[in-house]
């Protein structure tokens, strides 16, 4: 596949999340944890991991860590991410593939490993409109041998006016309190104020495209997995997802 930028985000997007990333996204280190205790795998199996947006290998890291004899097929639409993946995995280069993608087209479905055992995408599927979301859960839950896991983290669209603002004031507070617990100072949280990334206080990026959790857990039980449920919820970010029966 070529270098086509993904579509929406940009360079400078990665670029901010990769400097910014740990302190912008609320409770990251919860979020890891909870999505690899929930890989279906033993630790010493070999099986294969996918997953969508890999972004700069925080989660893969961590998962490639935990499960020493895994495959990992990373993929990220963003050149500057892909590069930075290849860093922070190297010393587990053996084991990890690291493609370009478009999350809306569906070659890439088809052509993902089998069998498959799990499908992370942490923060990306909100690019998707409603029903792109929808049909990536059918198209993901097809691929997954059985008993193998979708699991996923995203941004989940507020179901009023109140979730939204009670969404929006936990996310800054989370940014503020890693601002200071990982740098030391507020100019990281200034950065993610100024910039807009708090998505629930207004966003001018057309291509954040929410969904809400109870809509998108029926679409993953209508993709046939079961059972589905979200398993952490923080800041409008919950982690969520489906095992294939
Ligand atoms: C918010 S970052 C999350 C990165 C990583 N998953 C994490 O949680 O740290 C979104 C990632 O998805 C990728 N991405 C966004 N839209 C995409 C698209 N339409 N196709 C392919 N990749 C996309 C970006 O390049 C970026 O790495």
């Amino acid at each position: 596949m070529g270098e086509r930028p993904p579509r929406g985000w940009t360079e400078t997007d990665s670029r901010a999340f990769i400097d910014d990333g740990a302190v912008f996204v609320p409770g990251r280190e919860e979020q890891i944890a909870t999505l690899r205790a929930l890989i279906p795998a033993g630790p010493d199996e070999p099986f294969t991991v996918a997953e969508l947006g890999a972004g700069g290998g925080v989660l893969a890291r961590a998962v490639l860590e935990a499960f020493p004899r895994c495959r990992y097929v990373a993929l990220d639409g963003s050149p500057a991410m892909r590069t930075r993946l290849g860093e922070t995995l190297a010393r587990h280069a053996a084991r990890v593939e690291v493609h370009d993608f478009e999350l809306a087209e569906r070659a890439w479905r088809a052509a993902l490993p089998s069998p498959l055992r799990c499908v992370l995408a942490s923060l990306v599927v909100h690019h998707l409109p409603a029903a792109g979301k929808r049909r990536l859960f059918a198209d993901l839950a097809r691929r997954l041998e059985p008993g193998g896991a979708l699991l996923l983290v995203d941004i989940v669209e507020p179901t009023s006016a109140a979730v939204r603002e009670a969404f929006a004031r936990q996310w800054d507070d989370a940014a503020r309190v890693q601002s200071l617990a990982l740098t030391g100072g507020l100019e990281a949280f200034e950065r993610f104020q100024t910039d807009g990334w708090n998505f629930y206080r207004g966003t001018p990026d057309s291509y954040d495209q929410p969904s809400r959790l109870d809509e998108q857990l029926r679409w993953l039980s209508e993709a046939g997995l079961a059972p589905v449920d979200c398993f952490w919820m923080r800041a409008g970010h919950a982690v969520f997802g489906g095992w294939r029966p």
